[in-house]
């Protein structure tokens, strides 16, 4: 089944909504992988109203709820220029979250939001997107190689005291 969802930009007066779902999307997807002390230790420093407040602040940043109907389905947050975690190439453009509410998964939202993302790198004349992920995100991983990206790099991810290695991935437009 393929559901249609509405993108719309997040503006800092929906912050106190931006770190509710942040919050919660975060541990549903991964409390359950983790030590629960560095899941709260990485939750505290990434998602606080100060620090998604600065975020939304930055004119390279830019976030998006995917809305169906009346209800938050799910949200993106995509960087460019010098808001990119690393690279900061001006031509490329990085997905740096991606999620879709549990209960809703499987119904094509993943795809629009990366749909979404290609429109939105095209605008910003952009040769290529690419992503970080979790090299035990099998689902994840898959998901992205379906949709036309390929891994080309790796690098250490701190979550909490937890070092893991992040994969990452690129698809050339
Ligand atoms: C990764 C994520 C964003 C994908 O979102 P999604 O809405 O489930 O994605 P889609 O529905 O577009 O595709 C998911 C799968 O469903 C399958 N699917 C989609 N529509 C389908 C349909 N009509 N019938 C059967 N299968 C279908 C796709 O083939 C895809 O399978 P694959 O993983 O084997 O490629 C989502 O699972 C998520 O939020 N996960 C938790 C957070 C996370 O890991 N984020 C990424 C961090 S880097």
């Amino acid at each position: 089944m393929s559901t249609l969802i509405i993108l719309k930009r997040i503006e800092l007066n929906e912050v106190q909504s931006l770190l509710t779902i942040s919050r919660e999307m975060f541990f549903t997807a991964f409390a359950h992988l983790n030590n629960a002390d560095d899941m709260a230790a990485y939750a505290a420093k990434a998602f606080t109203i100060e620090k998604l407040s600065d975020e939304l602040n930055n004119p390279d940043s830019h976030f998006y709820f995917a809305w169906l109907d009346e209800q938050i389905a799910g949200y993106m947050k995509l960087n460019t220029n010098n808001a990119q975690t690393e690279l900061q190439d001006t031509k490329a453009l990085e997905i740096e979250r991606i999620y879709v509410d549990a209960r809703f998964q499987n119904r094509q939202m993943g795809k629009q939001l990366l749909q979404f993302a290609t429109e939105k790198a095209i605008k910003y004349k952009c040769s290529y997107i690419w992503l970080g992920v979790w090299d035990a995100n099998h689902n994840a991983i898959r998901f992205y190689e379906r949709n036309g990206f390929q891994i080309f790099s790796s690098h250490d991810f701190m979550l909490g005291n937890d070092l893991q290695t992040d994969l990452l991935l690129k698809k050339t437009l």
